[in-house]
């Protein structure tokens, strides 16, 4: 199982040659970044899911507010040199005065409330019809946690089945973030190690987890992950077994309706974010996992939809993946998984950065 959500946003936003060395998830943004004046404070890795809500909020690209730079050019972030990043400096101080001062510092308004997906706000009321949220049903009686990763195992093959696989490779297609789709190639070990690589025309993007730690890299030039729930969600090599176990204080929750029946639900805590995990009501298999990440601007929310379930050695695996994060859709296509390939360590490990290219003189 794998999608490739934020990675792609901040690779179509530049962030990843955004440059510095990024360093362990205590930082704070201030910390690691070189210009930051509101957000103080702030876990480093929240700021790109804090970008990630802006841009979503009004509607926008990165280079909206930042200068992302061109080919050959680093981007540079921390640039004030646009006159929408500056406004937005105003409009954080702005949010957090409303919420302070009406909201008993409660994160009541955020950039959502008033853009939603716009640049400027609407004055005049909406004409439109705005599709109604899904109405949740009841928490259903006699069902667990156990019951349904129970069900999710059996209905996928079997404990058995998974335990004889040890590798995984698979190569696809990802669309929604260019004019083309891109190819992909994600290779995976038992039990939670993952490389994923995207081609891009310009240049190939990946990121790993190796059990301990993440990477991500453009062109070969890495940088530590500090935000790694994301990854390691993507890592787990035999979901049933395993995903659920990294979700504190689980739970069944009301049953959502999905299609035509209601899933049941289960929901738990991975760090900050709020996991859900949705069930076919039919199959018993993972059908969606919602995830909520909170970040000092407005929550970033994210849904994955697993499709297309096929055999693949014994196993049910999703070939279609669709992901829609803050706003911005996805979709992946696998068209081949193999199994049980030899793999080296290495190739979990992030590549060696190449040395730094010698000062220029004009
Ligand atoms: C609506 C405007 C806006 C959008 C859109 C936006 N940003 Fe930002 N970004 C800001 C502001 C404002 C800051 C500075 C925050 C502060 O001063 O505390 C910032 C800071 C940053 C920084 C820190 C730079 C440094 O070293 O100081 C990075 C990296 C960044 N943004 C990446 C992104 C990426 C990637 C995207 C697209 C997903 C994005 N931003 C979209 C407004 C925006
Ligand atoms: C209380 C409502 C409100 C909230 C909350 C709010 N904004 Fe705004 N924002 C506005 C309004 C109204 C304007 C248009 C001002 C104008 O037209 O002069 C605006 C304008 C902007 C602009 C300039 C757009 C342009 O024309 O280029 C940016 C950028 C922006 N907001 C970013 C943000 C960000 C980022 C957040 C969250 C941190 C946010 N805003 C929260 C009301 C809000």
């Amino acid at each position: 199982m794998s999608k490739i959500p934020a990675l792609v946003l901040v690779v179509a936003g530049g962030l990843l040659v955004a440059g510095g060395a990024r360093a362990a998830e205590t930082k704070t943004a201030e910390q690691v970044f070189k210009n930051i004046q509101v957000l103080k404070g702030m876990p480093a890795a929240q700021l790109d899911p804090a970008m990630d809500v802006m841009a979503g909020a009004l509607g926008v690209q990165c280079n909206y507010c930042h200068v992302v730079g061109g080919k050959g050019k680093p981007p540079a972030m921390e640039k004030d040199d646009k006159q929408a990043k500056r406004t937005a400096r105003k409009m954080v101080t702005m949010m957090q005065k409303i919420n302070h001062d009406f909201f008993g510092d409660e994160q009541v308004v955020t950039c959502a409330t008033c853009h939603n997906g716009r640049p400027e706000p609407r004055t005049v009321p909406p004409v439109e019809r705005v599709a109604k949220e899904p109405e949740p049903g009841k928490v259903p009686a006699g069902v667990t946690v156990k019951s349904l990763v129970d069900k999710w195992t059996q209905a996928s093959g079997g404990a058995a089945a998974w335990k004889k696989l040890k590798t995984r490779v698979t190569t696809g297609t990802i669309e929604g973030f260019g004019p083309a789709p891109f190819g992909m190639e994600i290779v995976q070990a038992s039990p939670e190690k993952v490389r994923e690589q995207l081609t891009m025309p310009s240049g190939t993007f990946t990121q790993g987890w190796d059990g301990k730690s993440g990477y991500r890299a453009f062109n070969g030039n890495p940088r530590p992950l500090d935000d790694v729930d994301e990854i390691r969600r993507e890592a787990q090599f035999a979901p049933p077994l395993t995903l659920s176990a990294l979700l504190s204080g689980a739970k069944v929750v009301a049953d959502m309706p999905l299609d035509k029946g209601m899933a049941h639900v289960i929901e738990g805590r991975q760090g900050e974010a709020h996991v859900k995990l949705w069930f076919d009501p039919a199959t018993g298999l993972l059908a969606r996992m919602t995830v909520n990440v909170p970040t000092p601007v407005g929550d970033l929310p994210s849904q994955t939809d697993f499709e297309d379930y096929k055999t693949v050695d014994g196993v049910k695996l999703p070939f279609t993946i669709k992901t829609n994060q803050g706003g911005q859709t996805s979709i992946a296509r696998y068209t081949d998984i193999k199994h049980n390939a030899k793999l080296e360590d290495a190739e979990f490990e992030a590549p060696k950065a190449p040395p730094p290219p010698a000062p220029q003189g004009k």
